[in-house]
């Protein structure tokens, strides 16, 4: 025991000073007053140790410092902005291992307003890279609540989703092109701005939502679109799931391609975010769904106001609603989009949550949640069960806030959180639905991935682990874990 804690110590130090000739002093934290922060992730749930942190500021640093570790036997778990909502940037590893933070390579490397793209480094935080495409006249449309702190490496490897997906598409849609270090040092360029290219293989996709298991991905290359100039919110109260999926349609047909997000929120939800917020509640609250819904368009021939009345004058007629609120300003549909972005943070305050990622066809949404409803209502008595999500995707977030004095031990509240886990994840894959929509399964999902995937899609996840790093160096113990990768990597 002794033994290997001298052993560990003796790595630290020889990683510390390798590290700093790589980085320079600033490059490396190892003071656990420094590391804190880093090694937790943001809803608390998961904390792990490193041996530090390391911060390059270059791609040929992350090879020098991917190379090091991978001689000196340590683990790399790369990181970004820390927001990922499965642990996965948690240092939890069997090994010793070093975090590797990339937010401090964070230029924007270039704009192509011809092309529509832009190359940005893997630190660029999400709300800088949209202002700076908005100040080229351009939109970069990826918009989620963590918009403030997630950077593009990290959106990139967890394939994030958000509120536009309906209009956009989720990260993989948005990225032409990816540069990345390799288990083994390399760098592969493969930053090219392209809409086609059929040479080969797409490397590129093997990255995205790889969840730093293959790599780290050092810059992106990203697709633009056209900035909307003329744009309106509304919200809206449904009486039913069913109702809100038939609003979507009609919203689709009636506005065509401006449907830019169209979110939903149980009432509890909604009653939930207000509290958080002190706030009262922009229209009455006597329906169990109210919607978000936004329209926009670069072309100013249009009155957002007037065609969400057109549209939601045939859904009143249809009984598709209840009551609607259109925001008559960018502020006031600020207000009503603030709402949304905090859920998470609202549920997070309110007892121990946990937040289900689950997506179905959008046909069997309604069905769904009653199923799901009505076992976890049955399940847990000291409960409250929340909805909240992306209806055009089929993933809605199901959202149980567990109450502390209930379950007032870890234990307690983690049995609960697997059952609860389990009992969302089988009504969504018996519905052909999927375990993870957009957060990705880091450590959170390890068991569940091994449960509902077939042994076919295992082995073959297994085996372009091991042709991409077959010591299990980066990033280990997240998405497949170290038995499965055993039992399937033959
Ligand atoms: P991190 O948390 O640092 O890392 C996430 C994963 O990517 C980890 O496995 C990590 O190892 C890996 N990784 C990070 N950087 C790299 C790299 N350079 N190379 C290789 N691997 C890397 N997600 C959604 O999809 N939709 C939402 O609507 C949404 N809303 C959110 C709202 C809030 C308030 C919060 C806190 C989170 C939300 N998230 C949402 C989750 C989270 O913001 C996303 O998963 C985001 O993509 C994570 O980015 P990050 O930079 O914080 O990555
Ligand atoms: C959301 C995150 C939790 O949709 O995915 O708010
Ligand atoms: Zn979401």
């Amino acid at each position: 025991m002794l033994k290997a804690m001298s052993e560990i110590s003796e790595t630290r130090q020889r990683l510390i000073s390798a590290a700093t000739k790589i980085t320079g002093t600033k490059g490396i934290l190892a003071h656990p007053s420094e590391t804190a922060g880093y090694f937790m992730d943001w809803r608390r749930r998961y904390k792990g140790e490193a041996l530090a942190v390391v911060l390059p500021t270059s791609t040929e640093q992350v090879s020098e410092l991917v190379r090091l570790c991978r001689s000196l036997g340590i683990a790399v778990v790369p990181q970004a902005g820390n927001t990922g909502m499965t642990g996965g940037a948690v240092p939890i590893s069997d090994r010793p291992c070093v975090i590797l933070n990339v937010s401090k390579l964070n230029r924007i490397r270039e704009i192509d307003t011809l092309n529509n793209s832009v190359i940005v480094e893997a630190g660029c935080i999400l709300a800088t890279l949209r202002e700076t495409s908005e100040r080229a006249g351009k939109l970069f449309p990826m918009l989620l609540g963590s918009v403030g702190s997630c950077q593009v490496g990290g959106l990139v490897s967890t394939n994030a989703g958000g509120i536009n997906v309906l209009r956009y598409g989720n990260m993989r849609d948005l990225v032409l092109g990816l540069e990345v270090v390799l288990p083994d040092g390399q760098i592969w360029n493969g930053l090219k701005v392209l809409r086609k290219d059929n040479s080969g293989y797409d490397l590129k996709q093997l990255f995205i939502g790889a969840e730093g298991t293959l790599g780290i991905v050092t810059a992106a290359a990203l697709k633009l679109f056209p900035q909307p100039t003329n744009s309106g919110t509304a919200m809206v109260s449904v009486p039913s799931i069913e109702a809100a999926v038939d609003l979507l349609r009609l919203f689709s047909d009636g506005a065509g391609g401006k449907v830019e997000a169209f979110e939903i929120m149980s009432k509890g939800q909604l009653e939930n975010v207000l509290a958080h917020h002190q706030e009262s509640s922009p229209m009455p609250l006597c329906s169990p769904w109210y919607v978000l819904t936004e329209l926009a368009d670069s072309s100013t021939s249009w009155d957002p106001n007037e065609l969400f009345e057109q549209i939601l004058e045939v859904a009143l007629e249809r009984e598709l609603i209840h009551d609607a609120v259109i925001a008559s300003d960018s502020k006031k549909a600020e207000r009503l989009w603030r709402l949304r972005h905090t859920i998470s943070e609202a549920n997070m305050r309110k007892g121990f949550s946990v937040a289900n990622d689950t997506s179905v066809p959008i046909s069997k949404i309604s069905v769904f949640i009653e199923q799901v409803d009505e076992r976890l209502k049955h399940e847990f008595k000291a409960a409250e069960v929340y909805y909240a999500g992306h209806v055009g995707d089929g993933n809605i977030h199901v959202i149980i806030v567990f109450d502390r004095a209930f379950y007032d031990t870890d234990e307690k509240r983690e049995t609960a959180a697997a059952r609860a886990n389990f009992i969302v994840h089988e009504a969504s894959v018996d519905l052909d639905g999927s375990i993870s929509a957009e957060h990705g399964i880091g450590l959170m999902h390890i068991a569940e991935l091994e449960h509902f995937k077939s042994a076919v899609d295992l082995r073959m996840m297994a085996q372009i682990k091991r042709a991409f790093d077959p010591d299990n160096l980066m990033n280990p113990g997240k998405v497949l874990g170290a038995a499965a990768l055993m039992r399937f990597e033959a």
